[in-house]
């Protein structure tokens, strides 16, 4: 069973860091998803490129239940999710990590659950702590052995996208105590809860955000940003994966208590 997954955001498409590489067609309920699965240091691991391996997938097409499914499918108890974002906090500045540990959601036209309808019942899952706090921990000590500095607080405010934002909008994301603007984590981090997966999001700052940014915003220079990160992206990831516990104690694993776990 691999226990880690890994969601690869903007300009994170391929799992150089794993070895042994094979891809596997996983069924869900809402299609075929392609998973890479492989190993580092021996730790099973399987990894899902968010945009799809050339950034086709835009946000607001990405199969979120697909991708979640497919990886609880796969045996994945935690998953390590990566993406870009626009900054609206002055203190968070393109180059750097942040652990995002809130969200406000304003998609506007995505499915947020499992449980639609007939049997399975209806469920209304705790958010208190949507980013796993323990998994959250282990991102952070992996960063303090490498010595690598990482913002371990943040709000992400999710936009429906795939456009960028006014500033006027930016104005008020920030108003209403957002610090980073992204287009992915909901509902992602929903999703990964109502499956009883932990998930932790490991943010890189690409751009400060529109009206703020003193340029027109382009996908080419959040690229450019993420490419440049993309090692010691990769060296957290793989630092986490190497000091991760094998048990779990929080309470992810029984967040579907009332109701009887996904099947
Ligand atoms: N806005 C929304 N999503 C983003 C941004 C942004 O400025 N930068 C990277 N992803």
């Amino acid at each position: 069973m691999i226990k880690i997954g890994i969601i690869g955001g903007t300009g994170l498409y391929d799992p150089k860091i794993l070895s042994s590489v094979s891809e596997e067609n996983v069924r869900t309920d809402f299609g075929l998803i392609k998973v890479k699965t492989g190993e580092y240091n021996g730790i099973p691991v399987a990894f899902l490129p968010r945009h799809g391996e050339d950034h086709a997938v835009p946000p607001h097409k990405v199969n979120y239940r697909g991708n979640i499914m497919a990886l609880k499918k796969l045996g994945v108890v935690r998953i390590l999710a990566t993406g870009a974002v626009g900054s609206l906090n002055l203190e968070m500045r393109p180059g750097e990590f942040i652990l995002v540990d809130q969200f406000i959601d304003f998609t506007r036209n995505r499915v947020q659950t499992f449980y639609e309808e007939g049997e399975k019942g209806v469920v209304h899952i705790d958010m208190t702590n949507p980013y796993c706090p323990e998994l959250r921990k282990v991102i952070m000590e992996a960063a303090k052995i490498l010595g690598m500095p990482l913002k371990t607080k943040g709000t992400y405010v999710c936009t429906e996208g795939p456009r960028f934002e006014t500033p006027a909008e930016i104005k008020m994301y920030s108003s209403l105590g957002g610090d980073l603007v992204g287009m992915t984590s909901v509902p992602e981090v929903v999703l990964a809860r109502e499956a009883e997966i932990c998930y932790a999001t490991i943010a890189m700052v690409t751009n400060f955000a529109a009206g703020i940014s003193p340029t027109p915003l382009t996908h080419a220079e959040v690229l450019e940003a993420m490419r440049k990160n993309n090692e010691n992206l990769k060296k957290l990831l793989v630092k986490t994966i190497e000091i991760m516990p094998p048990e779990r104690n929080c309470e992810c694993q029984c967040a579907l208590e009332e109701l009887g776990s996904l099947g």
